[in-house]
């Protein structure tokens, strides 16, 4: 596995490798493929189950490691967000990754960009509500990674559901040539979804933060009675029980048509339903979310 910080230099060793491959095939009509998993580090379990399919569904696997500064608001964690590309190095070559890109900022902006890839309408709920110009700064770097590593498939996390939903989103309208493969949540013994950020909970606050998987999963049981509970009632419903954890503060919980955001009138309308929460334990700010698939 080759560790590489220029994208001069990114480029060009993919290319090598495709044309290793076509030779080893002894093929010029053989085309391989190349499969992407881009994080902003500080990798766990999670991570690695992304760039280990990319590893079964791929000839050549790219793993970048960039904490994206456009994505990042004035107020967050930006400057203080875990950071260990040694381990993350391991760790991406144990998966099975061949290239990890670990750019420097400058490599990526080295003036301000006057450039923005900016997805409409399903931006406007949820973590694009909470977090103006979050989306933005996420769809313009992962283009521009796109644009660097020219994937045929690359991996996403259902953990961000809304993050998937943009990159769906762009990735369609803009005709990118990549398939956008999203990948199940990975959780904690006790149900906590795996995350760079649960580093910054303290004990007791590590400890109430199951509460949020605890809400998913009563949402689930709850939306499946046939007796009908509105979208309205199983709001309350999870919000009463994260409200359970006397250090929870609640940013949202949203019942939304899932890709579209839009509003749902019933649990039983057909289609996919998403049922998201961001919720804040100290300085800390927790997502989750589950995904309601009707007939
Ligand atoms: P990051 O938070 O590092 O996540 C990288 C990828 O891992 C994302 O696709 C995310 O959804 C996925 N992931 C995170 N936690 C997961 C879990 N518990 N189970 C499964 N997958 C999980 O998301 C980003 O980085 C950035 O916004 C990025 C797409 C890299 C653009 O900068």
């Amino acid at each position: 596995m080759q560790a590489l910080t220029t994208i001069a230099a990114l480029r060009e060793a993919v290319q090598a490798a495709k044309r290793a491959k076509r030779r080893a095939a002894a093929s010029d009509a053989y085309e391989p493929t190349v499969g992407f998993m881009p994080t902003l580090g500080y990798m766990h379990a999670g991570h690695v189950s992304l760039i280990e399919r990319a590893r079964q569904e791929n000839d050549i696997v790219v793993v970048s490691i960039f904490v994206n500064p456009l994505q990042f608001g004035a107020n967050e964690d930006f400057d203080k967000y875990p950071r260990d590309n040694e381990r993350d190095t391991r760790l991406a070559k144990e998966a099975g990754a061949d290239f990890v890109f670990i750019p420097s900022v400058d490599e990526m902006y080295p003036a301000p960009t006057k450039t923005i890839v900016s997805v409409q309408d399903i931006t406007d709920v949820l973590c694009g509500a909470s977090r103006p110009g979050h989306f933005d700064g996420v769809a313009t770097v992962v283009a521009k990674l796109f644009n660097i590593v020219l994937p045929d498939k690359a991996y996403f996390g259902m953990k961000d559901a809304q993050q998937v939903a943009v990159i769906e989103q762009f990735t369609a309208d803009l005709n990118l040539p990549v398939t956008i493969v999203p990948c199940p949540t990975f959780r904690e013994p006790d149900g906590l979804a795996m995350s760079s950020r649960n580093v910054y909970l303290n004990a007791d606050e590590r400890r109430q933060a199951t509460v949020l998987n605890e809400a998913l999963r009563l949402a689930e049981s709850l939306s499946a009675d046939p007796e009908g509970i509105t979208p309205g009632q199983l709001r309350e419903r999870i919000m009463e029980h994260i409200q359970t954890a006397p250090l929870a503060v609640i940013d949202y919980v949203e019942i939304k048509a899932y890709p579209s955001m839009e509003e749902v009138s019933s649990l039983q309308d057909s289609g996919r339903i998403l049922i998201a929460l961001a919720v804040k334990f100290g300085k800390t700010r927790l997502i989750d979310n589950t995904l309601l698939h009707r007939g």
